[in-house]
């Protein structure tokens, strides 16, 4: 399949790129640039040895999006560009909306215009608010408690009523939980801007020495020792739910959770970073993070069910992966 990926030089689209590449799709990426670097299109070609077209254009830009379905025939489209920051979108609410809402509907017009049928979004975790663990795809969602989470669930309802309405539509929404680690080459990887906000991110550049000590937003949840737990997934496990999700598509809209279904807590993290590494993260317990809930972890049969996809790599992977790639990254950039 010819497949148009949006957001592909970031962070889950690169992997994701790899992911297809290797699974026989040829991609096309539209990319802004705005929260990655062309050379992360240079490093998937040398994972891969294969060849991908880059456009570097604004995908809220109808006239330059209609021209990349003009030059191309495309099978499907897995859409990610957006904006994705949570503290930001409370600054920032007017660019989160615009960003996040238009680029989905100036793709969903393209897709009707050159009927292009398939279509895969990156949802999130954050639309189930502070529901029971494990969450489910069927439960009702609860309000998010800042923009970038209302985009996701507007989004979800605008995909919803478009396939409703036409049902040659093949749409799947993906609710990814906290994505993690890196390629195994430590090629591609995370490498956010400035301080980072999540926590594996922020482990990596403490264990560097680039950041002194990790702040643990609060030991006093209901969790098994009093630290937040979430469902950290290794990001090639992320990439090749996509590829799953993408080749078992079929007619109407289909909701899927993309975690590993295990809940980890944040002192267990650090010792699995320490152990997994070999390397010590200092760090002190602080008040909690305004917003932040205590669980979230997925029930993730669905996806095993219905897509014949479940995460394979562990904790102890996902640490040695992301600790790679910033060893790596950062010699880059010596
Ligand atoms: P990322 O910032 O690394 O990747 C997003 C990419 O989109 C970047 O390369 C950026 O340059 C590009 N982009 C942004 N706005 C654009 C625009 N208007 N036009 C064209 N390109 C644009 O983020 P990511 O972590 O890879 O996230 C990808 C998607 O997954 C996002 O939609 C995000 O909301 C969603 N998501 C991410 C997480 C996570 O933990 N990383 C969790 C749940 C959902
Ligand atoms: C955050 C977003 C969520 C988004 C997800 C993407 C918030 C409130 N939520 O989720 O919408 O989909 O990122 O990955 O920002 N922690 C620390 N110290 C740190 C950083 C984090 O203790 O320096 C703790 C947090 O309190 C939390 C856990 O680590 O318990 C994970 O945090 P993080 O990586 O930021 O992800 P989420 O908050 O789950």
């Amino acid at each position: 399949m010819n497949i148009l990926v949006t957001g592909g030089a970031g962070y889950i689209g690169s992997h994701t790129v790899v992911a297809l590449l290797e699974a026989g799709q040829s991609v096309i990426i539209a990319d802004n640039l705005s929260n990655s670097k062309r050379e992360t299109v240079e490093k998937i070609m040398d994972i891969t040895n294969k060849e991908v077209t880059f456009y570097e254009i604004d995908v809220t830009d109808v006239e330059a999006v209609d021209i990349i379905f003009r030059n191309h025939k495309f099978e499907g489209v897995v859409h990610f560009a957006g904006l994705k920051a949570v503290g930001e979108s409370v600054e920032k609410p007017l660019e989160y909306y615009y960003t996040n809402i238009v680029s989905t509907i100036v793709l969903a017009k393209a897709c009707q215009k050159y009927s292009v049928n398939r279509f895969v979004f990156s949802s999130s975790a954050t639309v189930y608010g502070d529901n029971k663990v494990p969450f489910v795809e069927t439960m009702g969602l609860l309000p998010t408690t800042n923009p970038y989470g209302e985009t996701k669930a507007m989004s979800e309802r605008i995909l919803t009523d478009i396939a409703k309405a036409n049902p040659a539509l093949s749409i799947s929404i993906l609710r990814y939980f906290n994505p993690v680690g890196a390629h195994e080459s430590g090629l591609i990887g995370e490498a956010p801007t400035g301080i980072p906000n999540n926590l594996m991110p922020y482990c990596t550049q403490v264990a560097k020495g680039k950041l002194k000590k990790l702040r643990v937003f609060g030991n006093d949840y209901p969790t098994v020792d009093g630290t937040g737990v979430r469902d950290y997934i290794h990001v090639m496990d992320l990439a090749e739910g996509h590829v799953a999700a993408l080749e078992n598509l079929t007619e109407g809209v289909h909701i899927y959770n993309l975690g590993t279904g295990k809940g980890t807590s944040v002192l267990e993290l650090v010792k699995a970073f320490e152990e997994a590494n070999d390397i010590e993260v200092p760090y002190e317990i602080v008040n909690r993070r305004p917003g932040d809930i205590a669980l979230c972890y997925a029930d993730a049969s669905k996806a095993k069910k219905e897509l014949g996809w479940t995460a394979k790599r562990d904790l102890i992977a996902m640490c040695r992966d992301a600790w790679r790639f910033e060893k790596n990254y950062n010699k880059q950039l010596v």
